[in-house]
């Protein structure tokens, strides 16, 4: 179990890893830095033993990352992704967007680049693997608006059970002002989070909409 932490005191907690990672792993980043973190992927995924040996440096990592994203990658935080059940192609990329700044949260851009391809891969691989506690509906009446809206649009990419594909992330059972706050953020344009193919599906999306595609993707399993 990970001890836990407030997110106040986040700042000095990544302060202490980031050095910790940094003098502790200096040489063995230095020799792997020009990885593909995509090619070893599949390497990993393709060999039992290599996928073993990561699934656990990754269980190592994730017992830090549980501070926010929640034991086994279950958010207990409405702002905080799961992590959980996510596609490892995605959360790599998810990675070198953090790591080359087209993705913006000051603390997850200082974290990413301290970690070494081994932890990269190791955690990719090891919340893959995690099963995504499922939230029981709330309002009925607008899961049932969001799930019309959702069977127009957003399956055609995010699958009719919401997990995605390889490249394409799992939203189903995220947490939903999270998924409030990236719906806007890729309608509205922010500077924190772009991406051509979202913008063009939610430009036409009103508040109402959102808010009705949230109830509905947070309750699916
Ligand atoms: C202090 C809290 C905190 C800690 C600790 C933390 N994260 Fe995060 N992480 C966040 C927040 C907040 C976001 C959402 C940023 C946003 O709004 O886009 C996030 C987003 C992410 C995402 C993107 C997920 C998605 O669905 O797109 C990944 C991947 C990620 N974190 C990995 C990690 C890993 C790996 C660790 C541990 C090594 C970790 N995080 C530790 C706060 C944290
Ligand atoms: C044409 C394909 C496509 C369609 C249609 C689409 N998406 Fe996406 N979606 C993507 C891609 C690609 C990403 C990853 C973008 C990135 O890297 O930021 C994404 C990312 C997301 C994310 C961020 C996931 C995370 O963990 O941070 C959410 C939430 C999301 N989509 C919800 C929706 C909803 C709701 C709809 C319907 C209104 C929708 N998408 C329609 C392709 C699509």
């Amino acid at each position: 179990m990970a001890k836990r932490i407030p997110v106040a005191l986040a700042a000095v907690v990544v302060s202490v890893f980031v050095s910790f990672s940094a003098s502790a792993q200096v040489a063995k980043s230095h020799a792997t830095a020009n990885v593909d973190l995509d090619a070893r992927l599949k390497e990993v995924e393709g060999n039992p033993r290599q996928f073993e040996a990561s699934y656990k440096a990754g269980s190592k990592v994730a017992a830090f990352c549980a501070n926010c994203h929640g034991d086994g990658g279950n958010s207990v935080k409405p702002d905080i992704p799961n992590l959980a059940g996510q596609n490892p192609s995605y959360l790599l990329e998810q990675m070198h967007q953090f790591a080359d700044g087209r993705r913006r949260n000051d603390f997850m851009e200082r974290l990413i680049r301290a970690l070494n391809p081994d932890e990269k891969i190791g955690m990719v691989v090891f919340y893959a693997k995690q099963e995504v506690i499922h939230k029981p509906v709330a309002d009925t009446a607008l899961v049932n608006k969001g799930r019309e809206y959702y069977g127009k649009i957003c399956f055609r990419c995010h699958g009719d059970d919401g997990r995605g594909n390889e490249k394409i992330a799992r939203i189903a059972g995220q947490q939903p002002n999270y998924l409030n706050l990236t719906l806007k953020r890729y309608r509205d344009g922010s500077s924190i989070r772009q991406d051509a193919l979202m913008a063009a599906n939610t430009r036409q999306m009103s508040d109402a909409d959102i808010a009705a595609v949230v109830a509905y993707v947070s309750s699916m399993k």
